[in-house]
């Protein structure tokens, strides 16, 4: 489902809209945006068409070059005049639906005079403009991806699950827990039993669309039981907050269950224990994205689901939004540094900030 409209006559801006384009993807997926006008049908009514995807939309990005409003077809008519131009069509539809319809003014274009312009497009002199200059492309951008988040709804990653089923996927983490408790087989239980620590199976939303898993547990976390709630779950939060994501509506788990000595490196054979409660895990959540924390987490998945990325380091994948498939269905694994690398090195709270960006287009 596209969020995005992006209307513009190719003869006046296409180089800017692709440049724009590209800006964009930045920021969102896309699907998120629609461009091009190729995908109607042959034989459906295109003013239809037009109208279902520019309504659909949040956002109309009207982007407005030098021969906008003035372009004329092979018979001296302006194009914007016709009752059949496209771009007249979406502009109408936009301003009709009371849609945020943001004008980009490119090529050095000025804002028309409603005079000039059809009744039902009249209205866009009235929107405040935003011009895209060379020299500024980038921040100009940026002011409009930031109006571009605050107008777009709420579109939920995946079906709702309905109440009998959210009681469901909580009793069968439940009784995984309870399973976590009883793992008397793991290599760190005795650590556990002699240190009076808590497995940590993790919490969140049982019908969460987005799984973080980390590395394992700290000794915070093993002494109460509960997932990142020490430094490490400091810098979670605020990478949360500052997307917009709150900890409840998501599920956080790690990829060891129980606090290894001394914080070490999980061992293999820590990992393929653990693995199988994880994987479950996953298979009640049955999330849409799931964002491994840190080289260990990174790895266990790209390999489990035998991504074509399997052979990469966490150095190229942080921040990238790969596709995956789980029995479930198609899904997006984001890979990211683990947060307590901000804890170490205060330049990678920066990297971090920005791959949780890529997490805006699922929220
Ligand atoms: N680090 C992790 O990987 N997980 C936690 O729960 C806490 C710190």
């Amino acid at each position: 489902m596209t969020r995005i409209f992006i209307s513009y006559r190719r003869q006046d801006s296409e180089g800017h809209v692709g440049r724009l384009y590209d800006h964009l993807l930045k920021h969102f997926r896309a699907e998120d945006i629609f461009m091009d006008v190729a995908s109607i049908e042959p034989g459906a009514d295109f003013v239809d068409a037009l109208e279902r995807a520019v309504t659909a939309c949040d956002v109309c990005l009207a982007v407005i070059g030098a021969q906008w409003a003035t372009l004329t077809d092979g018979a001296g008519e302006r194009r914007l005049h016709q009752w059949n131009d496209f771009v007249r069509i979406e502009i109408a539809s936009a301003l009709r639906a009371n849609k945020r319809v943001i004008p980009l003014l490119v090529g050095g274009a000025k804002m028309p005079h409603p005079a000039d312009l059809p009744e039902d497009v009249a209205g866009i002199a009235r929107r405040q403009a935003v011009e895209l200059t060379h020299a500024r492309f980038t921040q100009d951008v940026e002011q409009i991806v930031a109006v571009i988040r605050a107008n777009l709804s709420e579109r939920p990653i995946k079906p709702k699950a309905d109440a009998a089923q959210v009681r469901q996927k909580a009793a069968q983490i439940k009784a995984l827990q309870a399973d976590l408790l009883n793992a008397v087989a793991s290599p760190l239980y005795a650590h556990r039993v002699a240190n009076k620590l808590f497995p940590v199976l993790g919490d969140g939303s049982p019908d969460a669309g987005i799984v973080f898993i980390g590395e394992a547990p700290g000794k915070y976390e093993a002494a109460e039981g509960r997932v990142f709630v020490g430094p490490s779950g400091e810098v979670l939060n605020e990478l949360l907050a500052e997307i917009g994501l709150k900890r409840d509506s998501v599920f956080i788990t790690n990829l060891l269950l129980d606090h290894p000595p001394e914080s070490r490196d999980p061992t293999p054979e820590e990992i393929a224990f653990y693995a199988p409660y994880v994987d479950r895990l996953l298979a009640v959540i049955e999330p849409k994205v799931i964002v491994p924390l840190g080289r260990f987490a990174v790895q266990y998945l790209v390999k489990k689901l035998d991504l074509p990325e399997k052979r990469g380091r966490i150095g190229d994948l942080h921040g990238r939004v790969l596709a995956a498939r789980m029995p479930h269905g198609e899904i997006h694994i984001v890979p990211m540094y683990h947060p307590a690398v901000a804890l170490y090195q205060s330049s990678q709270r920066a990297v971090l900030k920005k791959d949780f960006e890529q997490l805006r287009a699922f929220v």
